[in-house]
């Protein structure tokens, strides 16, 4: 069972698709740290991703490791690492290129063999598993969704402000809507649920209800 949860920036995505898999009790796999977790690798290797046949090389080289509570990177965990603005808005633009796009769905994918998995992106209903047997949509206002991202920060003892991070987010979700490949986009299936005013669990709750009804 495949269940793919797609959206923009701080639309809620990691914490709803978290507990949806919790409670169905599937694996939980958060596409957006495989990217930033390249994305981290390429910048402290100083790697020159316009040079295609480094990136090609550099990538088949990257030590990374996903587990349902960590993603390691050369045998560190790299959770806090990955979160940063300055790694955010690094990964929007890397994650345009359509070498690292390759090597991350394969990785995915391999991830997902066999397994009863929630995932959440930007294009896994659209590329990575077109044929998931549940699609979802997420959405929030802008405003809301820099909130949300803002507290995250803020709880996590980074130092920052709300127009910062709306900044950012606006920034991210243009580069993530018109790349070339694999844009954010909802799937012509999927089923959109604007989250801006309904609590985390509602939403949860919205989703096992359309699951477990078939919708
Ligand atoms: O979900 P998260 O905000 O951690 O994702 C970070 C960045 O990774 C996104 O802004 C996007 O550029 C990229 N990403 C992607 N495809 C995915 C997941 C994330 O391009 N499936």
């Amino acid at each position: 069972m495949i269940i793919a949860i797609d959206g923009p920036a701080g639309a809620g995505k990691s914490t709803i698709a978290k507990k949806l898999s919790k409670q169905m009790g599937y694996m939980y796999l958060d596409t957006g740290a495989i990217y930033r977790t390249i994305t981290l690798d390429l910048c402290n290797r100083h790697i020159d991703v316009e040079n295609k046949e480094l990136l090609a090389e550099s990538l088949s080289e990257i030590d990374m490791e996903y587990t349902t509570d960590h993603i390691f990177l050369n045998g560190k965990i790299v959770d806090d690492e990955i979160r940063t603005e300055s790694i955010s808005q690094k990964t929007s633009h890397y994650s345009s290129k359509s070498e690292i796009r390759v090597f991350a769905v394969e990785m995915q994918r391999n991830i997902s063999l066999n397994e009863d998995i929630v995932l959440e992106g930007r294009d896994i209903g659209t590329v990575v598993f077109p044929n998931a047997d549940y699609k979802f949509y997420l959405t929030a206002s802008e405003e809301e969704r820099g909130k949300r991202r803002y507290k995250d920060m803020i709880d996590k003892g980074m130092d920052t402000t709300l127009e910062e991070i709306v900044d950012s987010i606006k920034k991210r979700d243009f580069n993530d809507k018109n790349r070339e490949i694999a844009p954010l986009s909802k799937a012509d299936d999927a089923i959109e649920i604007d989250t801006t005013s309904m609590t985390i669990d509602e939403v949860v709750e919205k989703m096992v209800n359309c699951i477990k009804g078939g919708v």
